[in-house]
């Protein structure tokens, strides 16, 4: 498994990484189980998968504990990326808060449940939704790894002008965002200022939630347990669009004998400024599928086609 260095840092992070979102096992359906989810870790180790991310919210706490369970001792080994400051409001919904006070707790909670004294990676889970200036937030991050309670900050989900300000504070390494042959508003601005500022980017979502895995080959009916059953990308015209590129690039995968998953993923980990890609998986055949994107980064012909195929198919409609 090939591994780039994230830029500023002393971490070397697999070019295809671990989704740990889905493992969580609130948002994702109903056939999320403990045993499949672990059996999903212990792939990703043996596929040579060096870190994992996660979330406090992301079953609100049970992604962070499975992968401690999971992992084990192995965890020493490996890099968990967490993320911080975005909290269950009164409505029990997700609300990005990010005092000092809240982000402290909210770090703490992730130390107590990966058992670990510090985070590897922890980053802002979205911007804030409240009133705290960005200065302040970041203050309180730095003193903070001051602590030794993490070693590296990342920002996720923010704007070129948000990311140009944090950056220009400073204390940050990397960018989470979202990105895929289907979700490309990456390139430009935020991709510019990213690079120009030698942030590493992180790409998550590569399949679009599943929809360029190929396995889509009508429109899904997923249970209301499933984030994906609110997702208009699943609906109408953008499912039959993301359908027909999907098949598009089945036929290239067929061609060279990879999974589909593994072109759609590959794909991302070959464009410029991405330092990895983020993977989501629920079980371990997920996961070996997935991490075969790593051997076709290099294969500069491929992308010239699959380029094609999207440019052919053109943007998603609204
Ligand atoms: N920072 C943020 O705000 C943010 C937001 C989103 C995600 N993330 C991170 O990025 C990770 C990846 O994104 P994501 O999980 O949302 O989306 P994704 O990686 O595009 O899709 C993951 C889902 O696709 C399906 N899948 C995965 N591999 C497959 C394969 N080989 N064949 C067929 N289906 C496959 C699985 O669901 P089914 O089997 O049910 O179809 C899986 O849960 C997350 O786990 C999380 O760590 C971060």
């Amino acid at each position: 498994m090939q591994v780039r260095r994230l830029p500023g840092t002393d971490l070397d992070l697999s070019v295809v990484g671990f989704g740990a979102w889905a493992v969580g096992g609130d948002a994702w359906g109903d056939d999320v189980t403990e045993e499949r989810s672990i059996a999903a870790v212990h792939a990703a180790l043996d596929a040579g998968i060096t870190w994992f991310d996660t979330a406090p919210i992301y079953g609100w706490g049970r992604s962070e504990e499975l992968l401690r369970k999971a992992l084990g001792p192995r965890l020493q080994d490996v890099i968990v990326a967490t993320k911080v400051g975005v909290v269950r409001g009164p409505d029990g919904h997700a609300h990005s808060h990010l005092t000092p006070q809240t982000l402290r707790a909210d770090l703490e909670g992730s130390l107590r449940r990966l058992g670990v004294d510090t985070i590897d990676l922890l980053q802002i889970h979205w911007p804030c939704e409240h009133d705290t200036p960005l200065e302040q937030t970041l203050e309180a991050l730095a003193q903070l790894r001051e602590e030794g309670r993490f070693r590296y900050l990342g920002v996720c989900n923010y704007g070129a002008e948000a990311l140009d300000r944090a950056a220009e504070i400073g204390g940050i390494v990397s960018l989470q965002t979202g990105y895929s042959l289907l979700r490309r508003e990456l390139e430009g601005p935020l991709r510019d200022t990213a690079v120009r500022h030698g942030l590493g980017i992180l790409a998550y979502e590569p399949l679009c939630r599943g929809l360029l895995s190929g396995r889509f080959t009508h429109v899904p009916s997923f249970p209301e347990t499933d984030l994906r059953s609110r997702d208009d990308r699943f609906k109408g015209a953008r499912f039959h669009h993301a359908q027909r590129l999907t098949a598009d690039l089945s036929k290239v995968a067929r061609r060279i004998g990879v999974p589909t998953a593994a072109v759609a993923i590959g794909w991302v980990a070959a464009q410029p400024g991405i330092t990895a890609v983020i993977a989501g998986a629920k079980g371990p055949e997920q996961v070996q599928q997935n991490a075969q994107a790593a051997r076709l980064v290099g294969q500069q012909k491929l992308w010239d086609v699959v380029g094609r195929i999207a440019a052919v198919h053109g943007g998603t409609p609204r």
